[in-house]
């Protein structure tokens, strides 16, 4: 049995230790919001924050997450969050929406590091999430947005 912080609730997980923390989001605890894509570190669906930091759930087992917070999709907030989550809408940045998630959680944490991002500053950070529909100029612009409506 594992405890986690998962959104700020303490929750406890029957699974083995080396089980990646994606399938204990989906399938333990019916967490569907953040994704499967390639299993691998190679896609950026499955991101979720652990302590802030985007870090790919589909290779972090169980094991690795004592005493770390876990942030998801479905309870990721504050200012930031809500201001990129915002730009998104403002924006229509999905298009499938199956990225998404992974996306618009790298987003959150590149712009608390950093408000204001360059072109070259969001391409760095956001280039291990992938968007096979190529929604790449949208996240560009919603990032920027956000980050307006942070500094307005
Ligand atoms: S599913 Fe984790 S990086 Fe692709
Ligand atoms: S919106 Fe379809 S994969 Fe990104």
């Amino acid at each position: 049995m594992a405890t986690l912080d998962i959104n700020g609730k303490v929750v406890d997980v029957e699974a083995a230790p080396d089980t990646p923390l994606l399938w204990v989001l989906r399938d333990h605890l019916g967490m569907t919001g953040t994704k499967f894509g390639c299993g691998m570190a190679l896609c950026g669906a499955c991101t979720v924050h652990l302590d802030g930091v985007p870090t790919r759930s589909c290779i972090t087992p169980l094991a690795a997450l004592a005493g770390k917070k876990i942030t998801t999709i479905e309870g990721v907030n504050g200012k930031v969050a809500e201001a990129v989550q915002a730009a998104w809408d403002h924006i229509d940045v999905p298009q499938c929406g199956y990225c998404q998630s992974g996306q618009v959680l790298a987003a959150t944490a590149l712009l608390t590091k950093n408000p204001k991002p360059s072109d070259a500053d969001i391409d760095t950070a956001m280039s291990g999430n992938l968007c096979r529909c190529g929604t790449y100029q949208r996240i560009r612009a919603a990032i920027h947005d956000a980050a307006k409506s942070l500094e307005a």
